[in-house]
């Protein structure tokens, strides 16, 4: 993906010029009359969701809290992540098996000639392995017991090799292939752990699925997902969770693509592919970056019910990445990705007398997802697109009328491509279109009225990844946390008044992507950072949170000479009403450096409380990031002093600043 790396280069380049322009501090007022009475647009449930990808290392090494890497040896390289080594006198030795058939083709045969010594095999983890004192760990493994008397016992252990926790493994005879479990308790929180898994006496035997989970995983589901960085999903609100991309749904060509039909039932048969951002970026190479698809789509839809997001599959239209490979399915072939989609459907909301509503109910969800939108193809662009999108409506609506389809906008928000799409798309009468938008926090604030004078009868739009990119020159830290700086969440958050002013143009709003493995990323910036024992929320999060958190059901005008506040002195601002908690929510936010006064006039008869909530993200540093180990630098605070008095409430915003005001009505 030579071209693409450089375009994103280039275009961080030329946008980073025009970036972080300092505005003056001005001694002007802006007055403000907000109109609660008129509801100019409804705002949708979804307005403001999550975009997850595996990137990063977001599912195997983050979400999916599996520790052991190449769990079942089927990387190409069989023994990448894995050491071995006769100790203490042993003669055994290991031999890798390949079955032959099947998704799960290989396992290792251990054998020792000897009743002294012992043979270990040891696993890194992903860049380690994150245990907590006082924790309990489940282990696991597929076992064949063959001739001998060969004792398996696990231990995790430090760098310098201290047992950090141990336990044995009983493994019954003549039983063919089994499960075999053992729990340890960790006696320390240690970063960087690894497993050994030793073999003790005279024999042999085959071992598969090798795998570590803590118990403790988001409600305690065995072999489930990591429970903070869920915590942190939940805390977000999300109206919908985009799943699993982004690119990784296109592939690198065809056989590389997402296939959600190979990401359900028994993990030991999901079968394992090359992580598209393994080779994407030479400068940030994974060599050890696979799909285990141990978090698959039912896995997804169970937790979009947990943090009551509505789903939606992004899901692969016949098209490769357009660039890498670029490789389409002719229009003759496309039926089985059809298929694929329409028996998605089926799996998510079929009942019992369908093929895959049944097998839903038989793995554990008798009850529907709830599935009601999907995306057709990622960054598709060009023509190629078209007929292939024509083909995926066509039978989809033909079976499922209400499903929402989603259409490509392509990788850019504006330029030739673009331009070419949405007039097709808004000719098709597409119910969504899917923009991207990774610019120069300049853009965005530049672009907070872009949907001020669109064509508000015409096809809806998603913002489905956007985030603003810092040019690196005016980054001084080497933090890798740091492109989430406060400018740019500054930036987004002044962008995403004018989404929500347009709230019935703009449905829907991801920022991507959402996780990075501070140790393992190929991305940035990133929603989340996380190790393998903490995560951090970022600025970018925090805006995310606030805007998600206080979304109204209605957008009323807030103005300033009987305009929208779109940049005017600095400012950007939108409101909403909830009406069922009857409150007025009016978000202000200032990109200046210096703090700015706003005179705020409530128009109307209805009465409002004398106190109000007054939620404010702000630093005095554009570059002011959270870390790992500085975590709470820029985060909201809640104030809840401010006085609505008068004809005219006087605000002193301070600068740099998002501000979030929650007024309650008193009646009716
Ligand atoms: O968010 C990272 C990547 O950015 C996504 O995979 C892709 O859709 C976009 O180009």
């Amino acid at each position: 993906m030579k071209s693409y790396t450089q375009l994103k280069i280039f275009l961080q380049a030329v946008l980073g010029l025009a970036c972080f322009t300092i505005v003056s501090n001005s001694s002007a007022q802006t007055n403000l009359m907000v109109h609660p009475g008129q509801h100019t647009a409804q705002v949708s449930p979804t307005m403001w969701g999550i975009f997850f990808e595996d990137i990063n290392f977001s599912a195997d090494g983050g979400l999916y809290a599996e520790l052991v890497k190449n769990r079942s040896f089927e990387f190409p390289n069989p023994l990448m992540g894995w050491k071995y080594k006769a100790k203490n006198g042993a003669d055994a030795s290991l031999l890798v098996v390949n079955r032959g058939e099947g998704s799960n083709q290989r396992f290792v045969t251990i054998s020792s000639k000897k009743d002294t010594g012992d043979f270990v095999l040891s696993n890194e983890g992903f860049r380690g392995i994150g245990l907590k004192e006082g924790e309990i760990y489940n282990f696991s493994a597929m076992v064949r017991k063959g001739s001998g008397n060969l004792k398996i016992k696990v231990e995790a252990v430090s760098e310098s090799g201290e047992v950090l926790g141990e336990t044995s493994l009983a493994i019954a005879e003549n039983a063919g292939w089994q499960t075999c479990h053992a729990q340890f308790k960790s006696n320390k929180t240690y970063p960087n752990a690894q497993l050994n898994v030793v073999f003790e006496g005279k024999g042999d035997v085959d071992v598969d699925m090798i795998s570590l989970f803590p118990a403790d995983t988001w409600k305690h589901r065995p072999n489930g997902l990591r429970a903070d960085l869920v915590q942190k999903l939940a805390d977000l609100h999300p109206g919908f969770m985009r799943f699993p991309g982004g690119c990784i749904v296109e592939g690198r060509d065809l056989a590389n693509r997402y296939q959600w039909k190979k990401t359900i039932g028994n993990p030991a048969d999901r079968q394992l592919i090359m992580n598209r951002w393994n080779v994407e970026f030479s400068y940030r190479s994974t060599p050890d970056y696979y799909q285990s698809f141990g978090l698959g789509f039912f896995e997804y839809f169970q937790l979009c019910e947990d943090i009551r997001a509505s789903p939606l599959p992004i899901l692969n239209c016949g098209m490769a990445c357009e660039y890498n490979s670029a490789e389409v399915v002719s229009m003759n072939e496309i039926d089985p990705y059809i298929q694929d989609a329409l028996d998605l459907i089926e799996f998510a909301n079929g009942n019992t007398d369908t093929k895959w509503g049944k097998l839903r109910i038989a793995l554990g969800h008798p009850a529907p997802f709830n599935l009601k939108m999907i995306g057709v193809g990622n960054e598709q662009w060009g023509e190629q697109y078209i007929p292939r999108y024509k083909a995926f409506v066509a039978a989809i609506k033909a079976k499922y009328p209400d499903i929402k389809l989603i259409a490509s906008g392509g990788p850019d928000p504006d330029g030739e491509r673009f331009e070419y799409l949405t007039k097709v798309m808004h000719h098709e009468k597409a119910d969504l279109i899917d923009e991207h938008y990774y610019r120069s926090p300049d853009w965005f604030l530049s672009n907070a009225k872009r949907y001020d004078h669109y064509d508000h009868k015409s096809s809806h739009v998603f913002a489905g990844e956007y985030a603003a990119h810092t040019p690196d020159n005016l980054i001084k830290s080497s933090a890798v946390e740091s492109h989430n700086n406060w400018g740019a969440a500054l930036a987004e958050a002044a962008f995403m008044t004018g989404l929500e002013r347009n709230a019935d143009v703009v449905k829907m709003a991801s920022y991507a992507p959402l996780f990075a493995d501070v140790n393992a990323w190929q991305w940035r910036p990133d929603l989340i950072w996380f190790d393998n024992l903490n995560s951090v929320a970022t600025p970018n999060y925090y805006v995310q949170q606030v805007f998600a958190t206080h979304r109204g059901d209605y957008v009323v005008p807030i103005l300033s000479d009987g305009k929208p506040l779109t940049g005017q002195d600095s400012l950007y601002s939108s409101a909403t009403v909830d009406t069922v908690n009857n409150e007025l929510i009016i978000k202000i936010v200032n990109a200046s450096i210096g703090g700015k006064q706003v005179n705020l006039q409530i128009d109307g008869k209805r009465k409002w409380a004398k106190q109000a909530e007054w939620l404010q993200v702000s630093s005095a540093d554009k570059m002011a990031f959270n870390s790992l180990t500085d975590p709470d630098v820029v985060k909201p605070t809640l104030n809840n002093t401010l006085k609505i008095g008068g004809k005219t409430t006087r605000l002193t915003l301070r600068g740099l600043s998002v501000n979030v005001i929650v007024i309650k009505a008193e009646s009716q």
